[in-house]
């Protein structure tokens, strides 16, 4: 304790903070040796490699320089701005991230931008077409089948990949389609008559 006559030994916290980020002043803190700031070891971080990777995105053509290591999530978020694909878990458990590709439902979270490469990709922005919403759209609007919003497009489009291959699901059909995506509004109901409510549209029974 400072003011009693003790001598203290080692290194006070305070005279640790003022030094930190340096490490040869650390160095010579802890042990005592003058240490050159020259024999400091510079390491250099080499920058990523990027690929050109080639998208078809909602009927568009991108090229992007990306690192292999993105994901087509974070390809749609972060390059084409297409932030309507949620990142909600990032690795496979919520469907928040859900596109189609080649027609049916994906995790673009799971999958590299470079194996969507030569696939057509459609993301919630590029269902509606010539400024009308998609009957899958419509009808969530119609039942207000959300509350926040946040899992909506990717439920929308699982719906979509459903109605692709099956034009009058069951609703143990529309569950189980669904089965990949978590709403946490707990919306359910509500979503599976929309999607009941759409097939019924696409098929002409509105
Ligand atoms: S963000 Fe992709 S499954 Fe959750
Ligand atoms: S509406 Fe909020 S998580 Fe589904």
């Amino acid at each position: 304790m400072a003011g009693n006559g003790k001598e203290r030994k080692g290194v006070s916290r305070r005279e640790f903070l003022k030094v930190a980020g340096t490490s040869a002043a650390i160095t010579e803190l802890l042990t005592g040796h003058k240490v050159e700031a020259s024999a400091e070891k510079v390491v250099r971080i080499p920058r990523a490699q990027t690929v050109t990777v080639t998208l078809r995105v909602n009927g568009k053509v991108y090229k992007l320089q990306l690192e292999p290591r993105v994901t087509l999530l974070d390809a749609l978020r972060n390059h084409l701005n297409l932030t309507g694909t949620k990142k909600v878990c990032d690795r496979g458990e919520c469907g928040a991230c859900t596109v189609l590709m080649d027609g049916k439902p994906v995790y673009s979270c799971m999958m590299l931008a470079v194996d969507a490469e030569g696939h057509d990709i459609v993301t919630i922005e590029g269902l509606a077409k010539d400024g009308k919403l998609h009957p899958v759209q419509e009808a969530f609007v119609e039942h207000d089948a959300l509350q926040c919003g946040f899992c909506t497009p990717g439920f929308i489009m699982a719906a979509v990949g459903l109605l692709n291959q099956n034009k009058a699901p069951s609703p143990e059909d529309v569950k189980k389609a669904l089965a990949g995506n978590i709403c946490r509004c707990g919306v359910y109901p509500r979503i599976l008559a929309a999607v009941l409510d759409a097939a019924k549209r696409m098929r002409g029974g509105a």
